[in-house]
């Protein structure tokens, strides 16, 4: 007899129990086609990663070879997101890595996974909210206003010389609670929404590499790899910075831009044709990403210094980088904070959707409460389930600096991202039979590579984030055992 925490969920009743038209009750609506998908995909992957914390890895980490970093954390995610597509192709229910593992290492990973899943989701839309407000800040500079820092800080910062502390991040809240109101209307108007963003957004990337590539300084590129140091946050947090080390680090930071990719897996239930549209949703966002992400991330330290990002320039970068270094593109700087807001809205927007799809699932397995998979009479979303977790990530964006809630999201997806790849190489030994429409090539080399290249930048994040990672998940194995554990539908099917 399978003991209670290492019992699986079968792939047949877990396909039978995610196709709910049979039973002519509420269920999400499949609209997404795979053009939608890798809009939805690129709507979910540039955003604050790019604009944002490429700026903090160049600051803190590892100056120009920014770029390296962006192509060790592509090389990681190139690995994860094949473990992905294969897992997506086979069993095309929504709810993501938590889905697949329930099916492979049990449900305590499975559960681990969901939990470490809201790091991903919820925590990463709080960090994309945080960098809204900022650029949101540029925006009203613009017509001659300012938010006092006050009210776009969180208690933790000091502004630069001053005293001043922070007190809550008004405008991240605010946004939030918009998009969470306007999922609950319905994905067919957000995925539309979206796609019209995503155009803006690409134009943006393109517009600066363009641009920028000819105000780019060598000196700013002299050396390309620092040498091996250390730098102390303002916050008093100290990091390697240069060389090997450095790089680690900046490949965990700027992870987070690739985040997003696996949200397409999850709304495979509202996919026309999950089995073709999952894997070109998943690969090809992906690959359109790491060109862009390696390209952009070059002129932008070329363009402006180290220090700009460490002092000044830290807040809304590539706007900043812009208007000081490119003379006489006032207007591109106006045009992509403008655009950039719009874009991390996309971002945020996807980041809900995934976070509450997967919380849908873990409801109706019985794993959290079924609150979670109440669907709204007449939109057919989850809606209390965006309620409860606008206030959650409201809490994380009005209260908490961007540099660790952005770190967190990185280490709890690259963690997720370690247990998938170990998860598909697993299924293959125990279910070889099942049909796969996509299937990696070299299993287990590839999802070895995935554990091995995501595991070195979670080393690198170092040991204030493995610590975060450790709190989380133990508050979350009490959550398991309190609730989830007694709660579990397999109950009835399996001895306790
Ligand atoms: N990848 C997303 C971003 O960069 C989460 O904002």
């Amino acid at each position: 007899m399978t003991p209670a925490l290492f019992r699986t969920k079968s792939i047949d009743q877990l396909l039978v129990d995610g196709d709910t038209s049979h039973a002519g009750g509420a269920e999400l609506k499949r609209t997404l086609s795979s053009f939608s998908l890798v809009a939805l995909g690129i709507g979910a992957i540039i955003g604050s990663g790019l604009f944002v914390r490429t700026a903090a890895a160049i600051a803190q980490r590892a100056g120009p070879s920014v770029t390296i970093a962006f192509i060790i954390a592509g090389i990681g995610c190139a690995f994860a997101g094949l473990c992905y597509a294969e897992f997506a192709s086979m069993i095309p229910i929504a709810g993501s890595a938590y889905t697949y593992s329930y099916v492979t290492m049990g449900e305590l990973v499975a559960w681990i996974i969901g939990w470490d899943l809201v790091l991903e989701y919820a925590v990463g839309a709080a960090t994309v909210a945080i960098s809204w407000s900022q650029y949101f800040n540029k925006v009203l500079e613009y017509f001659g206003m300012a938010i006092p820092y006050q009210w776009y800080h969180s208690p933790f910062e000091v502004m630069p010389g001053t005293q001043l502390h922070g007190i809550m991040n008004v405008p991240a809240v605010a946004v939030l609670f918009l998009l969470s109101a306007l999922l609950i209307r319905g994905t067919r108007e957000s995925a539309l929404v979206n796609n019209v963003i995503v155009i803006v957004k690409v134009s943006i990337v393109i517009l600066v590499i363009a641009i920028g590539w000819g105000f780019m300084n060598p000196a700013n590129h002299t050396p390309y790899i620092p040498a091996a140091t250390t730098y102390t946050t303002p916050e008093g947090v100290t990091h390697p910075y240069g060389g090997i080390m450095g790089i680690l680090g900046a490949a965990g930071v700027v992870f987070f831009a690739f985040i997003g990719f696996d949200a397409v897996s999850t709304a495979a239930q509202e996919a026309k044709n999950p089995k073709r549209d999952m894997p070109i949703g998943i690969l090809g966002s992906l690959v359109c990403c790491t060109v862009l992400y390696v390209l952009f991330s070059h002129v932008l330290s070329g363009v402006a210094t180290v220090e700009d990002f460490r002092t000044a320039g830290k807040e809304a970068s590539v706007t900043y980088a812009i208007t000081k270094y490119m003379v006489g593109y006032s207007w591109l700087g106006k045009f992509v904070t403008v655009g950039i807001l719009a874009g991390f809205s996309s971002v945020i927007l996807v980041m809900l959707l995934g976070q509450s799809r997967v919380f849908y699932t873990m409801s109706r397995d019985g794993l959290v409460p079924k609150l979670f998979s109440d669907l709204h009479p007449r939109f057919h979303t989850p809606f209390k389930s965006n309620m409860l977790f606008f206030l959650l990530t409201a809490g994380f964006a009005g209260f908490i600096p961007d540099d660790i809630v952005g770190e967190m999201t990185s280490i709890g997806t690259l963690f997720a991202f370690i247990l998938v790849c170990a998860g598909v190489w697993i299924l293959r030994v125990r279910r070889p039979e099942l049909p796969r429409s996509f299937r990696v090539a070299g299993v287990p080399v590839v999802s070895t590579l995935g554990i091995l290249v995501c595991g070195a930048m979670i080393y690198g994040l170092g040991w204030t984030n493995w610590l975060r990672l450790g709190v989380w998940l133990v508050i979350g194995l009490v959550l398991y055992y309190t609730y989830g554990r007694h709660h579990s539908k397999l109950n009835s099917l399996t001895s306790r």
